[in-house]
């Protein structure tokens, strides 16, 4: 059950997450709605990776800033996630701390895949831009009955396709070392 919870009495890591996410809302690119957002993305190693929203002048090219923690996670080869927190604020024509910012639905899709990916249901932390307003609920409450890897069959594919690519990967690598050599 989502449930409102105070800064303060969360666990040191919830804590550390949620201040990850307010302080990358810092780095947003965010010209046009004037609204920043920050996420931050924690895997079950412990490790912590951040995003910001990144806006376009096309405007519906916009990439969310959980989108963009989770890809940060996954580029890390990093994809067990556990945890995720998310704050935002509209920083400009005019000030507004007090909204709590709950993830899109895009990008509870997006969060639901790695929570099928991870076998975890996925904690989120949705916040206020002053952290005095943090709900906690689960990616199976933000998007329930959802469409995932497995509902197509494939919850089990992942984890050996990823041994294939990253065999493939390096035999590509060692395949580029061989002709750079040869080339001298
Ligand atoms: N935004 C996010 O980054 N995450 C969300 O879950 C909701 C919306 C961004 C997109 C856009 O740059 C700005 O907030 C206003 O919609």
């Amino acid at each position: 059950m989502a449930k409102r919870v105070a800064l303060a009495q969360l666990r040191e890591d919830n804590r550390c997450l949620v201040e990850s996410a307010l302080a990358a809302s810092g780095e947003a690119y965010a010209p046009y709605s004037g609204f920043a957002v920050g996420a931050a993305v924690r895997t079950k190693s412990g490790r912590v990776y951040v995003g910001a929203n990144v806006e376009n002048a096309a405007y519906a090219v916009v990439i969310c800033a959980e989108v963009s923690a989770v890809a940060a996670a996954n580029a890390a080869g990093d994809f067990e996630i556990e945890a995720v927190a998310v704050a935002g604020h509209k920083f400009y024509p005019f000030r507004d701390t007090s909204q709590v910012v709950t993830p899109c639905g895009r990008c509870r899709q997006v969060i639901f895949e790695a929570s099928e990916v991870s076998g975890t249901d996925v904690q989120i932390f949705s916040c206020n831009g002053k952290l005095s307003h943090i709900t906690e609920s689960k990616i199976s409450e933000l998007l329930p009955r959802a469409f995932g890897p497995r509902t197509l069959g494939l919850a089990k594919r992942w984890p050996k396709m990823r041994r294939v690519l990253r065999a493939t990967v390096a035999r590509l690598q060692a395949g580029t070392r061989i002709s750079r050599k040869r080339k001298r």
